[in-house]
Order: structure tokens, then sequence, then C-alpha cells
């Protein structure tokens, strides 16, 4: 059994915010993994794969919309989680990344009308077979290892049989939220439930989720991955707050964070909803008060956000090697 997933601190995928920036300053600071955003599967399957010479990534691309973009330095870190109802379409998905990613992860926790009425997310939780026909069919097809991330059941007793049937599908790991599908911040994170999947489940490492209320330093996460007795700890919202929390020195202040955000930002020519959601998401209450978080709120653009913050050398310093990269590959093309 593989060694990917234990004694690990991960963060957690989230829609619009696990992006490359995102998870490249995640990576940076210190996380061991890092989940992409929940792409749905029909996304990937139409998008197209292309080599971006001028930065150096993998992209897959629908027109101008990066559906995913990799980074040489996510190798072998990256895991890509995917919206599914349907193992056909998982295989597929396994066939067309082969190993760019290290891992392909199925989302079967997300509460969302979006995911619910697909049939895809948490309406899987009481799907025991199709969860079998998606995490069997995604495994026969993956040259990586297959995982899934669910939510704990209403009623604790079904939680256990519904992992023992995941654990007898020889996943790699399991991820578990430790809040109900209707249940929400501030609803306490149900540790206990965590702790007996953890102990239900003996053949695969678990992977505790549901923890950012509790964990204020990097030594939680070990304190966490104790308590609930599982193998590794995946965090959401306390990275995308305060993305430094992986420094096993301690947390920067905030502003450094979004300094160093950004930066991978222009590096990786991220798009500027994205990059404006996260700034926001670490700024916090600062939006309001803050003179620099006012300008973010107004900015309509990357360059925008970077002068709220005095970095629009850094803007047009990445801009200009995009430039100069492509016009070397252009000058080739014509040779
Ligand atoms: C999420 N979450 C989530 N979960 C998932 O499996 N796939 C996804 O794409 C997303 N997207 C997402 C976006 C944002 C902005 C947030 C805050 C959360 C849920 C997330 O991964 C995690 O399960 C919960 O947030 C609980 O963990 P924390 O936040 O307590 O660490």
């Amino acid at each position: 059994m593989s060694d990917l997933y234990r004694n690990k601190k991960i963060l957690a995928p989230m829609v619009r915010a696990g992006r490359t920036p995102l998870r490249l300053l995640c990576l940076k600071y210190g996380a061991d993994l890092c989940y992409t955003e929940e792409i749905v599967d029909k996304k990937l399957i139409e998008a197209t794969r292309v080599v971006n010479e001028a930065l150096g990534t993998i992209d897959y691309r629908n027109g101008d919309d990066i559906i995913l973009r990799l980074a040489p330095e996510e190798k072998g870190r990256c895991i890509l989680q995917i919206g599914t109802n349907s193992g056909e379409k998982a295989a597929k998905i396994a066939q067309i990344v082969g190993d760019d990613v290290a891992g392909i992860d199925v989302n079967m926790g997300c509460p969302k009308p979006f995911s619910i009425h697909c049939g895809m997310g948490a309406a899987l939780l009481t799907q025991t077979e199709k969860i079998v026909d998606i995490l069997t069919s995604l495994k026969s097809a993956a040259k990586v290892p297959v995982t899934c991330k669910i939510r704990v059941l209403d009623d604790p007793e079904d939680t256990l049989k519904l992992v023992q049937e995941i654990e007898k599908c020889r996943v790699s790991a399991l991820g578990v939220h430790g809040r109900r599908r209707d249940e929400r911040q501030p609803d306490k994170c149900r540790i206990d439930e965590i702790r007996d999947v953890a102990q239900a489940v003996q053949s695969i490492p678990v992977i505790s989720n549901g923890l950012s209320d509790e964990i204020e330093q990097y030594s939680d996460f070990e304190k966490y991955q104790l308590l609930t007795e599982t193998s590794s700890t995946m965090i959401a919202r306390k990275a995308l707050s305060t993305p430094s929390i992986f420094r096993r020195e301690g947390c920067l202040d905030k502003y450094e964070d979004i300094r160093n955000f950004l930066e991978l930002a222009c590096q990786y020519d991220e798009s500027y909803t994205m990059t404006k959601y996260v700034v926001q998401r670490i700024l916090g209450a600062d939006q309001e008060y803050d003179p620099r978080g006012k300008a973010t709120v107004a900015a309509g653009s990357v360059l925008q956000i970077c002068k709220a913050f005095g970095m629009e050398d850094v803007y047009d310093k990445w801009r200009d090697e995009r430039k100069k990269k492509q016009s070397k590959k252009r000058a080739r093309v014509d040779d």
C-alpha cells in the first residue's frame, strides 16, 4: 500500500479556490498534497490537453477556459478531484489524465443542489451500488491511486456500513468530512464519528476533514490526527483564509500571504475572478476596513488587484516573461 496518503497535511478540494496558485502556495509553505477543485467529469472529457510552453504547465482547456492547469512543482503531489455519477465517465477521465496527476478522488460529499440534482456529490452516499461501480471502474482504468471523499451519514451505523463497502473497492484512501449532508458551519465537526470510521477501516488510510474551526496553528494538524486516529488531515477553510497555516515555522501576516499568492497568480496567469475570490477570502473583514481591501473589492482586473498591494511590477514582470517565451516559440515555428 502506497504511503501517499499517510501522515500528510493536505489542502482540501475547493471550487474556485483550489486552482494552480493556491495549490502551489500551500505546497511551498509545507502542505504535502493538494487537491484540485472539483471538476465535473463532462468538463474534463470535453477539454483538450495542451503543453503550455510559455508557462511550463500542462493545461486542460476548453476554448479560453482553463479547466485544469498543472505546474511542474505539483508533480506527484496533486490529486484531481472529480464530480461524477458514472463509472464509465470516471474511467474515461482516468484514461485522459494518465499520470499527469498523483491521484484521482471522487467527490461524494458535496451537498449543493447542482451536484445533488445531477446525482453527484452527497447524492451518491445513499447509493452504494453506484459508488462501487464508480470506484471499481475508475480503479481498473487509472494509472494512479483512486480515493473518495464522503460526509458522515445521519445514522453512524450507516456510515460504518458504507465505508466498509468502500474499503472493499480497494481504494487507496478515504477522506471523511465529519458533518452530515444537511450540516454546515457552525455545526460542529463530528470528531467521534470520524474516529469510528478510522477504527472500522483498517486496511486503508483515512483522512480527517472538517476541522478548520479547530486548527489554529501548525501543531494542531498532529493533534487532530491523533484525536481522530486518522492517517492524515485535510483542511479547506483555514487554508483559504490563512494559507501559511501549512508553515511549520508559523503563520504569516495575511498581507504576506496575499503577496505570495498574487505572485503565483501572475506567474500562472490566473483569471481575474479566481484571483479576486482568493484574495477576498484571505482579506476577510479587511475588505471593508483596509484601503488595500477596499481597492481589491473595486478592482476589475488582476492588474488592479496587484496595484492595490503595490505589486504592478510583479504583474508586468510575469506578463513580459510570458510574451518573451511566446515570441521565442513563434520564432522557432517560423524557422
Ligand atoms: C469546499 N468543499 C469542497 N469539497 C469537495 O469535496 N469538493 C469541492 O470542490 C469543494 N469546494 C469547496 C469550496 C469552498 C470555498 C469551501 C469552503 C469548501 C468542502 C471542503 O473540501 C471541506 O470538506 C469542508 O470545507 C470542511 O473542511 P474544513 O473547511 O473544516 O477544513
